[in-house]
């Protein structure tokens, strides 16, 4: 069955976070909506900036409460969880939800051992003894790939390498067996093969548990790799989502050819050098109503500076001025996918 015949996990409409500041209040997540089913893996995608971290944060209740104003709706298995009290969202957390950030170090602390670590996030959530909760620790660590976990269970975070740390975050998300993980660039800090390793462990994970996963990222090499289903996120807005192929195949956003023109190739057949897109993200307060890409867009007008509406084909969907009727020869031009393949 397609993952997404099967039911809603989490449900997320409208959300909006805007952030309290000394020059007034500053919006960087803007009407963001999205659903991931049960099994299945979304991946969030943009460049530093956009939105992505505030967006899941926020939504898991870990946004700074005194600053931050989160408006929308949330729910997660039907119920609404926006509005929680800390403490069940606490519970809720770990428990039902996984999150496993880009550094290793700051899930960790540095004065324990990472089985006891592990142990004391079971036992939060779990009524077993210290001796189980090792136990399932040490199978903990063997499932995510540390060789020898009956040692490396007794080890501190600054006896792992950087890899074997992040393998030990995993651990940690899923001592709980969560029905969703939430990665946020998780495979940033780590070395290129190591990368690799930790993208086919997140695969193997949702195949052997069965989680749902929201994976964050600024590489679309990433996406490409494990994700079925896309939100490209750029200046707080969702700009483009889809079913990972259909985006691959038929990028409807012009900051989508952007991303994808600067994929590195994996052969000297592909584009001759790799592209970047010219400019920078905005910061939240540089942003109008109109569509946040338009200063580094090749194809902009005078009605970018309008919200730009919606375009679909089937279950993808962009928000931008250019229609069904231009876009196949301009993106031809700014991202030569024939080329590519
Ligand atoms: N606590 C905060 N106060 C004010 N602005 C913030 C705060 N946290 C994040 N931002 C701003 O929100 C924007 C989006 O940030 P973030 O979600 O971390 O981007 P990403 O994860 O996509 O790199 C950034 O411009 C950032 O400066
Ligand atoms: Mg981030």
């Amino acid at each position: 069955m397609a993952t997404s015949d099967k039911p809603i996990l989490l449900d997320v409409n409208g959300l909006s976070v805007s952030f309290a500041t000394d020059r007034g209040p500053v919006q960087a997540v803007r009407d963001v909506s999205f659903r991931v089913h049960e099994g299945e893996i979304l991946s969030i995608v943009g460049e530093s900036g956009s939105g992505k971290s505030v967006t899941l944060l926020s939504l898991l209740g870990l946004h700074d409460a005194k600053t931050a104003r989160v408006d929308g709706a949330v729910s997660f298995k039907g119920k609404p969880i926006l509005d929680l009290p800390a403490s069940q969202m606490r519970s809720i957390r770990g428990k039902e939800i996984g999150l496993i950030s880009q550094d290793p170090m700051t899930a960790l602390t540095p004065v324990y051992t990472i089985g006891w670590q592990i142990a004391e996030q079971i036992r939060a959530h779990e009524n077993i003894s210290a001796r189980a909760a090792r136990l399932r620790a040490v199978e903990l660590l063997g499932e995510v790939g540390l060789s020898n976990p009956g040692e490396a269970v007794d080890r501190y975070p600054h006896q792992l390498s950087g890899g074997m740390r992040q393998r030990a975050v995993i651990a940690m998300a899923l001592s709980c067996n969560p029905a969703l993980l939430v990665a946020d660039e998780p495979t940033t800090a780590l070395d290129v093969t190591v990368q690799a390793q930790v993208l086919d462990l997140l695969l193997r994970l949702r195949k052997d548990f069965g989680s749902a996963i929201i994976l964050i990222t600024h590489d679309m090499g990433v996406v490409a790799e494990v994700a079925e289903h896309v939100a490209v996120m750029y200046a707080g807005r969702i700009v483009e989502r889809g079913d990972t192929d259909d985006v691959f195949a038929r990028p409807l956003h012009p900051y989508t050819w952007g991303l994808m023109a600067s994929i590195p190739p994996l052969t000297g057949t592909r584009l001759e050098k790799l592209r970047s897109i010219p400019g920078m993200p905005p910061t939240p307060d540089m942003i109008g109503k109109g569509c946040g890409f338009a200063p580094r867009c090749d194809f902009a007008r005078s009605a970018c500076a309008e919200r730009p509406p919606l375009q679909r084909a089937g279950d993808q969907s962009a928000l931008c001025v250019l229609d069904d009727e231009e876009r196949p020869a301009l993106r031809q031009a700014a991202l030569p996918i024939e080329e590519m393949a």
